[in-house]
């Protein structure tokens, strides 16, 4: 079965549990699924029960679509989402971002755990991802292209939404708390990095590492969606200051910084023009 076939079935099968028409997505990532927790639910959908829908694995992924109200506005939230890493190909990482442009998103709000190399930044602050470098070695879009989705050739200007990043800038400053800006890098995990590969990873550009988020963020832009992209630092990349690091220390930090990023990203929601 070709991928748009699968995309109409599995909104078939959304829309006859839900007729809401979200403008707003949100993927939470590591740590941060509690943030569905802020959400009014409306209607909550396990991914087993969505025909073509990858079932999450990891430690810490809940695997629901969440549709309800966060600030008043009508959101559909992803609690779980799917890595390549977890030995999934790149469609089935990115097909609930496809799924989205079906139920009318126009905005995606990314979230993710990730390796701080800037050392400026600090463990627990958030980074606000202003362009990614992908460096999975992999492309979601590689393949036959359906221009009912998007372009052959779509363009990365403006990949992660300039007014977006100002916004949600503005809105953690009001709320009293210091937020950076900085470039991710996507690798494919799952280990850790090597001194080697942090310091080669933050000489070619990039303030954050992590696991995710490029994929998802290269099919919202290939289908016209607005993003906007926010990293939890969970752990220092300094090559020549590095410490022992484990999946239960990311969690913790990622954990930690949950209140944060919920009430900012709330607060972005309900200042959002959608
Ligand atoms: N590297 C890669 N992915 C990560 C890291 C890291 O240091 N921290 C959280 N996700």
């Amino acid at each position: 079965m070709n991928l748009m076939d699968k995309i109409s079935e599995a909104t078939e099968f959304i829309r006859n549990k839900t007729k809401s028409e979200p403008p707003i997505g949100i993927i939470l990532g590591t740590g941060l699924g509690r943030l569905g927790e802020r959400i009014e639910k409306e209607t909550v959908i396990d991914y087993q029960q969505i025909r073509h829908f990858p079932v999450s694995t990891v430690e810490g992924h809940a695997g629901r679509l969440i549709f309800g109200r966060l600030s008043g506005k009508s959101v559909v939230a992803m609690q779980g989402r799917f890595h390549f890493y977890e030995g999934y190909n790149m469609e089935q990482v990115t097909f609930p971002v496809r799924i989205m442009k079906q139920l009318g998103v126009k905005v995606l709000i990314v979230c993710n755990a990730a390796g701080g190399m800037n050392p400026q930044f600090r463990v627990g602050e958030m980074v606000l991802i202003t362009d990614h470098i992908n460096f999975q070695g992999q492309n979601p879009l590689i393949g036959p292209n359906d221009e009912r989705m998007g372009p052959r050739f779509p363009d990365m200007y403006n990949c992660y939404d300039k007014d977006l990043v100002d916004l949600a800038e503005r809105t953690a400053l009001d709320l009293g708390y210091r937020i950076m800006r900085g470039v991710y890098v996507a690798v494919t995990g799952p280990n850790l990095e090597t001194g080697a590969e942090y310091r080669m990873l933050r000489t070619m550009g990039a303030d954050v590492v992590g696991m995710s988020t490029v994929p998802e963020v290269i099919v919202a832009r290939h289908q016209g969606m607005k993003v906007l992209g926010v990293s939890i630092v969970t752990d220092m990349g300094l090559a020549d200051n590095l410490h022992p690091c484990s999946h239960e220390l990311i969690l913790a930090a990622a954990n930690k910084t949950e209140p944060l990023m919920t009430e900012m990203i709330a607060k972005v929601v309900e200042r959002m023009t959608v």
